[in-house]
């Protein structure tokens, strides 16, 4: 199963901050986008490069879809061909999908570090919308390279945490997230560090996994690039068919490479398109999007996953 692609168009395109732009896409036809939610993403298919997903950030009911991109100068050159996009411009697009969304609780903490403002500035617009209580901290190397700040400066629910400012606003997360509530629920979204660094204070702090939603942009480890990465068998258990995956290909490529019709989307394991059920096996989960108890139900992410044992029997 590969994506369904729907050709939209660029109708606005303009920087936000030195380094991101801010990118509206109008449907190219009369058919419309369909509606999303607070936390979606779509896929984003480039004549050049490589799929990428960007967060939903603009307000859902506009009609137009709204993306920030960062210029990433380490990216496979996903963010460079955004950024080179002109108004009038054509690229095709995923239906919206949602892996990051609201939950319920009484209370939302919303920590985005950088970029990670895209899915959280959609869920804090949400949340005003429902009268939810919510604070959204935002942490940033400075004024000027942080992301719709003219717009979130008018709400006292923001809380910004420039690098560059004074000590006394950089986050603390013991301070601004503090003791564990059953009735709050936290969403961290930025890059690898800084959400590391939030989810570490967390734990330190006692909050519960179930508490912590989170989205990661990159991938934090590599299927293929792990030093210990072995080969090992991967079985259809629709067909019982049988295929080796050496310690430099995922089984992602492998399913592919024999004409098994495997979905995916991202190759990176953050996106979920990929993810099917474990029928028997060891998994080695490798992936950045399955939650503990998703894994623990047997689901497996093959764009990045490998397995502990020599043969993993998948549910295709
Ligand atoms: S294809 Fe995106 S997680 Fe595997």
């Amino acid at each position: 199963m590969t994506p369904k692609w729907a050709e939209a168009v660029v109708v606005s395109h303009s920087p936000a901050t030195p380094d991101i732009a801010v990118i509206d896409l109008a449907p190219a036809d009369d058919a419309g986008f369909p509606a999303y939610t607070a936390g979606s993403h779509i896929d984003v298919l480039l004549d050049s490069g490589p799929v990428r997903q960007y967060s939903l950030c603009g307000p859902p009911e506009a009609g137009h879809y709204r993306l920030a991109v960062l210029n990433e100068p380490s990216s496979r050159g996903g963010s460079r061909a955004m950024h080179a996009l002109r108004v009038g411009d054509r690229l095709r697009i995923s239906a919206p999908r949602n892996r990051f969304p609201l939950v319920t609780a009484r209370r939302h903490l919303l920590f985005a570090g950088g970029i990670g403002i895209t899915p959280l500035l959609a869920m804090a617009r949400q949340l005003e919308a429902e009268g939810g209580e919510y604070a959204l901290h935002y942490c940033a190397r400075s004024r000027t390279r942080a992301a719709f700040v003219a717009e979130l400066a008018v709400n006292p629910r923001v809380i910004f945490h420039f690098d560059d400012g004074d000590p006394g606003q950089l986050l603390d997360v013991s301070r601004d997230l503090g003791d564990p509530r059953p009735d709050t629920a936290v969403y961290v979204c930025g890059p690898g560090g800084f959400m590391d660094h939030v989810l570490g204070k967390a734990e330190a702090l006692g909050w519960p996994p179930r508490s912590l939603h989170t989205e990661r942009f990159s991938s934090s480890t590599s299927a293929t690039a792990e030093p210990d990465s072995r080969i090992f068998t991967v079985r259809l258990a629709s067909t019982g068919a049988e295929y080796l995956v050496p310690a430099d290909s995922s089984v992602l490529d492998v399913l592919l490479e024999n004409g098994v019709d495997a979905p995916y989307s991202c190759g990176q394991g953050i996106c979920g398109e990929c993810v099917v059920r474990l029928v028997t096996g060891d998994p080695d989960h490798r992936d950045d999007v399955l939650t503990d108890d998703e894994r623990a139900e047997g689901q497996f992410a093959t764009c990045s996953s490998r397995a502990l044992s020599p043969t993993l029997e998948l549910d295709l």
